[in-house]
């Protein structure tokens, strides 16, 4: 018999009892620094060595942090479900838990790509300098969509949505486009979990809404023991 599709939207509220700051919970500010510096081209042109160096470190807090709970009950689902998760993070613990699906909507801190072609693409596990060239020639920059780029992953995510049996959203704010409108894509009969100790949604414009205004290890854990019975 064929599984259900589950598409499960993550945010940095996910990964938060991993050890990672979401963006959203410190005043705006990400890691000590204004969003809008680090995570847009014009930051970049400005001060190329300040952004690099930012991602340097957010790749190398990669080795000091593990999946916890939330990423780990996810991979259960699979058991019984065809999962795709469709993240918004950069980081790697959805793929270090061991989730077979994995849609990065804004790229990935072990990729990186020449600033001029965007579509080839490769591994990085280390520092990326000024000065640090690809084989065409062109600077490296790590391959995460910033403020103003293109989402080149949301038609792949908008198909997966549209055949959604169930549709859970963890730990985002809901406040970055187009991911946000993942949720308005799914058909209107499909039901949707949102689990968030802070949750932004509008209650009252989904039908099939419930909220578990929890943390990410018990409220992914309490839905999961709905779907699957164990
Ligand atoms: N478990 C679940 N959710 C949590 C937890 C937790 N332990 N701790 C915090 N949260 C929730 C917060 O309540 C908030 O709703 O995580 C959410 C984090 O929101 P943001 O910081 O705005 O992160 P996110 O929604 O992923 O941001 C979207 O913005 O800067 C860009 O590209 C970046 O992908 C990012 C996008």
């Amino acid at each position: 018999m064929e599984k259900e599709k589950v598409v499960v939207l993550t945010g940095a509220g996910i990964s938060a009892e991993s050890g990672i700051k979401t963006f959203r919970d410190a005043d705006g500010l990400w890691e000590g620094h204004d969003i809008m510096e680090v995570a847009s081209p014009t930051g970049f042109e400005k001060n190329p060595a300040l952004v690099l160096d930012f991602y340097n470190q957010r790749r190398r807090q990669l080795k000091e942090v593990v999946p916890n709970e939330g990423h780990k009950a996810l991979v259960l689902l699979e058991e019984q479900y065809d999962v795709t998760i469709v993240t918004q993070n950069v980081d790697n613990l959805h793929e270090r838990a061991g989730s077979s699906k994995i849609i990065h909507l804004h790229g990935e801190l072990s990729k990186m790509r020449g600033v001029q072609y965007p579509y080839k693409i490769y591994d990085c596990s280390g520092d990326i300098y000024v000065g640090d060239v690809c084989k065409r020639g062109s600077q490296l920059r790590p391959h995460i969509v910033w403020f103003g780029e293109d989402v080149p992953m949301i038609e792949t995510a908008i198909a997966e949505c549209t055949q959604a049996a169930i549709l859970m959203i963890i730990g985002t704010s809901m406040q970055v486009y187009p991911a946000a409108s993942l949720i308005n894509f799914v058909p209107q009969s499909t039901p949707i979990y949102f689990i968030d100790p802070k949750p932004s949604v509008n209650e009252s414009a989904y039908q099939n809404l419930t909220v578990i205004a929890e943390k990410a290890s018990t409220g992914v854990a309490k839905v999961i023991e709905e779907l699957v019975g164990f």
